[in-house]
């Protein structure tokens, strides 16, 4: 069988073969696909990248309809059970899991780069009191790049690795950081005899006691969560990192982007929205005409749905069971009845099972964040820390990819054809700027 694509094109009844390499073919083999030979060459079209691959990637492996997870081959519920989110953050940065020396190493590392420098304290201050948090993890992450500068050679992989661990070291000091100062408390040090996420509760947390001792149950929950969330291959914010990354941006501004694209709604931003609209909701028996609303389009069923994956997303069956154990020890969240609710009537629904629908990750990890005392604002900023690390090794993937180049997509040009300059009192007002801003 030849490993081809016979194109051809009825303009000018040529065949062309196109070598399909891994299931792909590649874009630039569709430019000698010409009409004329002036003419530019055959484009794709793909708003969306609902079917473009923009890399090779080695890190994360996973399969929509199966609803499989890997990270660097492991799968998601191994490394939920068994692993740390600080020894999944090594695994995905350095490829494989570490040894025990090598943890140990890791975590020295990590823990000596928590401290924010003064300045960047200050900084944070400047924010109103009721900033959303999210707008302040960006902006600080955005400032470090002012404080390191050497983080510019991103050439160098010593230096590579020096910004990696200042990022995966401080963007729970920034989160924490950003709470503290929305609440007026003191900003609590980092301890770094505290494990990763330990200390993060440390410096959320604590208040005038000598020594915070993180409850153990909600630590690891909050760990799993920080696993579960920790890369999911080319996402909205991946392809922001890599994209802002491939002009050669510093690690801290591809970094930045990559936060601001997790903020939006659709994306890291949506477990804040399922709590919104769980009150909104209001009670079990409000479901069914919620999910009316739904199906009339007025609006999106917050946590649910999948650009990849088409069936159960792994992650929200690991958190279901996590929440079980949280809590056992936390009490329960009053809006988990109507969160089961919905899942049970949409689940059961022809309008949901005929677009594959599903609950993804952010469906259930708001009503865990709630329990362990977060406010809705602040849950994606707890998707932000262990993203980072997905982030970063993606980020140096792409800088080590020979085959990279700064990422600039082609256009279809839908606007006027050339025309003449027309000087401003013989202009008229067109439909198109009468929308006026009230002031
Ligand atoms: N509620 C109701 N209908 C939906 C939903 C939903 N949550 N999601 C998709 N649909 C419908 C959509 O209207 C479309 O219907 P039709 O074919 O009749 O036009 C069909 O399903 C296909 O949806 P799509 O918008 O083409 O799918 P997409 O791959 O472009 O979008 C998504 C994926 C996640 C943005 C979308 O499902 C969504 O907006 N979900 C709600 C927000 C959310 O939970 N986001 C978190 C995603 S997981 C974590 C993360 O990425 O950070």
């Amino acid at each position: 069988m030849n490993n081809s694509l016979k194109v051809v094109d009825e303009r000018t009844a040529t065949s062309y073969d196109i070598p399909i390499r891994d299931g792909a073919i590649r874009a630039m083999d569709l430019r000698q696909v010409k009409e004329t030979p002036d003419d530019f060459g055959l484009l794709t079209y793909d708003p969306a990248f609902l079917n473009t691959a923009s890399c090779r990637s080695s890190i994360t492996y996973i399969d929509g309809d199966k609803g499989i997870l890997r990270y660097r081959g492991y799968p998601i519920e191994q490394l939920a059970e068994h692993c740390t989110f600080l020894e999944v953050a090594y695994l995905l940065i350095h490829g494989e899991l570490p040894t025990q020396e090598q943890m140990n190493e890791w975590f020295y590392d990590v823990s000596h780069h928590t401290m924010l420098h003064e300045t960047t304290k200050k900084f944070l201050e400047g924010f109103r009191h009721d900033a959303h948090p999210m707008g302040m993890l960006v902006s600080t992450v955005a400032a470090l790049s002012t404080v390191y500068p050497e983080a510019r050679d991103i050439h160098d992989p010593a230096n590579r690795k020096h910004q990696i661990l200042r990022l995966i070291g401080k963007m729970p000091t920034i989160a924490a950081y950003t709470y503290r100062h929305s609440v007026g408390f003191p900003y609590v040090y980092p301890d770094n005899e505290l494990g990763y996420t330990e200390n993060f509760m440390n410096m959320l947390w604590k208040m005038v006691e000598p020594k915070y001792m993180a409850n153990p149950t909600i630590a690891r929950a909050l760990d799993i969560l920080f696993i579960l969330h920790a890369d999911h291959e080319q996402n909205c914010s991946t392809n922001v990192m890599r994209s802002v990354g491939s002009s050669h941006a510093d690690p801290f501004l591809s970094t930045a982007a990559a936060a601001a694209a997790l903020s939006g709604p659709l994306h890291g931003g949506a477990n804040e929205e399922v709590l919104r609209m769980l009150d909104v909701i209001g009670s079990k028996a409000n479901v069914p005409a919620y999910i009316e609303k739904v199906k009339a389009g007025n609006f999106k069923l917050m946590g649910f749905g999948h650009r990849v994956y088409k069936n159960y997303d792994p992650r929200a069956r690991i958190i279901k069971w996590a929440a079980d154990q949280l809590f056992q020890v936390t009490g329960g969240n009053a809006k988990l009845d109507i969160a089961l609710e919905l899942e049970r009537i949409a689940l059961s629904d022809e309008y949901f099972i005929k677009r594959k629908l599903y609950p993804n990750v952010d469906f259930y990890s708001g009503l865990m964040y709630q329990a362990m005392g977060f406010k809705p604002e602040m849950f994606t900023v707890l998707f932000a820390i262990p993203r980072t690390a997905g982030w970063l090794a993606q980020w140096q993937e792409l800088v080590e990819d020979p085959e990279q180049k700064i990422a600039r997509p082609r256009q279809i040009y839908t606007g006027y054809d050339a025309r003449d300059f027309v000087p401003m009192t013989q202009r008229e007002i067109t439909a198109k700027v009468k929308v006026k801003v009230e002031h």
